[in-house]
This record gives structure tokens, sequence and C-alpha cells, in this order.
């Protein structure tokens, strides 16, 4: 029996992907490129809904897969958009695929996401550093979507060098539409460089939004999450308004394996995005 034969068979069983197509491929960096997916099946393309933070397990046939978190419009319907860093077997594979290649996807997964209906009306401050921005830009587009419902916005972006800035089209166009403030910083200038220099943790002391009225949300390497935590509760923003997007190796995605277990959480299912609140006494959660 053909793979799609049994994936029809088998449409039931959570391990077995969706047929889906890579319709179109964007180069955002040397080592980042936006691929958009569209499901074969219709019935399944116009089921298919996300929340910001939420991720699918993609599968490369015959190689493998891996959890991605989507960085589309949760209101797009039709299609999503995954970004991807060319870092290892799979991520590599999929950075030389070309468009219409055929691959599977699961999901999405995560019952921890970014919580954008409790964000109503209060202020948002988004920190990213590096491709943590792309878990963040499904939330971000989301409230602009709906930027009538939330207070003031900040997005605080550091990233290592300007050529390694992602998403700067759209970032060009948050910066014009003058409702929703931002802070770049690099950490290696060029000489054309004209904003802040250094981690972004640095931009923190300077936001003025009041911790009682903002909720806060962190995505960005691991090494990263002490200093941030360290800054805003310098700032008195309440630990049960700061969330985290964390990363863990993953293998079923949905709870089985225990692979991605940190203390007593499955950052599968009970994540990908926590409150620091749940995490921060559990051992080497950040
Ligand atoms: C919830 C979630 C969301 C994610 N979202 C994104 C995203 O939006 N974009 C994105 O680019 N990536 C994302 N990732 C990471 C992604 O899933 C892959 O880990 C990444 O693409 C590398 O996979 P790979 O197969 O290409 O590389 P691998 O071949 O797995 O190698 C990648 C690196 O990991 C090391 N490594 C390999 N195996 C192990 C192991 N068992 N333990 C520790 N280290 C190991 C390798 O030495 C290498 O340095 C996300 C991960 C999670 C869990
Ligand atoms: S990846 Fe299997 S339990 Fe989380």
């Amino acid at each position: 029996m053909g793979f799609e034969a049994q994936v029809k068979k088998n449409k039931n069983t959570i391990y077995v992907p969706d047929i889906a197509r890579i319709t179109r491929i964007e180069y955002l960096s040397p080592t980042e490129k936006v691929f958009k997916i569209v499901f074969d099946d219709e019935e399944k393309r116009n089921s298919f809904s996300f929340k910001p933070g939420q991720f699918v397990e993609l599968t490369l046939f015959g190689l493998g897969e891996a959890p991605f978190s989507i960085v589309s419009n949760p209101t797009n319907k039709d299609f999503f958009k995954l970004c991807i860093r060319n870092a290892g077997n799979i991520s590599n594979a999929l950075h030389r695929m070309v468009e219409g290649t055929k691959i599977g996807i699961r999901g999405p997964f995560g019952n921890g996401y970014f919580p954008y209906q409790k964000m109503k009306n209060h202020n948002v401050l988004l920190i990213a550093g590096g491709l943590g921005i792309a878990p963040l830009m499904s939330l971000i587009r989301y409230i602009l979507h709906y930027r009538e419902d939330y207070k003031e916005i900040m997005v605080v972006y550091g990233a290592v060098d300007p050529g390694s800035i992602l998403f700067k089209n759209e970032i060009q166009y948050w910066s014009n539409r003058g409702d929703i403030s931002l802070c770049l910083s690099v950490d290696n200038p060029d000489n054309k460089w004209t904003g802040e220099i250094g981690v972004c943790t640095k931009l923190i002391p300077r936001v003025d939004f009041p911790p009682e009225d903002t909720y806060v949300v962190v995505c960005g390497p691991p090494v990263m999450y002490k200093y941030v935590i360290y800054e805003l509760e310098k700032k008195k923003f309440k630990p049960e308004n700061i969330y985290l997007s964390l990363e863990r190796r993953m293998e079923c995605g949905v709870g089985k394996c225990n692979h991605c277990h940190i203390g007593d959480k499955l950052v599968c299912v009970d994540g990908p995005v926590f409150n620091l609140w749940e995490i921060r006494n559990l051992k080497e959660a950040l």
C-alpha cells in the first residue's frame, strides 16, 4: 500500500501526518527561510486552526520529523507558515527543498499558548532574542489584526548583527504603523546601524508600562531567560503575567514518550508556552 493510502486508512492515528505541500519559500537571512504550507486535503485545510504559540510536527519523508512554531497569523485560513533555521539534519534538508515538495504535518500541538484573550484591554510587551521572534510572530500578527482590543504594544528584539534580523520588511511596516513601539538591538553593529547596541535585556529598564496592567511574553535562547526575568522582576512585572516559550528535544509531540519533560511538566502538551509562576521552581526549566 502506498504512503498516501496508508495515511487515509490510519487517518485517526495521532502519529500519522496529514499530507501537505510547501507552496512558497521566502528567504529571510542566510540561515532562515519561511515556508508556506497548504494541506492537500480540502477538509483538513478548512478545519485546521491554531492559537498563537502552538507548533506542528513536520515530516520530511525518509528523513524524520521535527517540531516548528507556527509564525503566520491565526486568522489566515487555507495556509500556515513556519520560519526554519538550517541547524541540523531535517532543517538543512528543508532548506534544500523546492516549492511543491510534499511533506507531512501533525498538529497543531501545545495546550500552553500565548494568552491572547487574557491580554485584551492590557498592554503587551514582547521580548525576543534571535530566532525567538518566530514563535512571537503569530501573536504579534494576531494582535495587530485586532489592534483596537489591546492597549500599548511594544516589541523588544535583539539579534546578533543587522544581517540576522528576521522579518525586516514586516518590522519596517510596524514602525510605519505608529501604533506599536519597537526597540531593536544588535550585539555586533555594522557601520550603517543606527539602532541600539548590546543585548536586548539592556532595553527593559526603559519600558514604562504599568506592571499591573501588562502582559509580557518572552522567547529566545535559553541563556537569555534568566537575565530577562531578573530585569522584569526589578520592574515589578508579575510572574503570572510573564509568559515564556520553551524548547525541548521532542519525539512524539503528544505527551506519550516523555522526551520533553521538565519536572512534572511535558513541554509538548503542557507548553510550549508557560507562565513564570508555573515553572519557576521546576529544576532545569530556566
Ligand atoms: C516547540 C518547538 C518549537 C520550535 N520551533 C522552531 C522554529 O520555529 N524554527 C526553527 O528553526 N526551529 C524550531 N524548533 C527547533 C526544531 O524543532 C529543531 O530542533 C531544529 O530545526 C533542529 O532540528 P534538525 O533535525 O534540523 O537538527 P538536528 O540534526 O537535530 O541537530 C540540531 C542541533 O541539535 C543537536 N542535537 C541533535 N540531537 C540532539 C539530542 N538528542 N540532544 C541534544 N542536542 C542534539 C545537534 O548536534 C545540532 O547542533 C522548535 C522546537 C520546539 C521543541
Ligand atoms: S515529545 Fe513526547 S512527551 Fe513530549
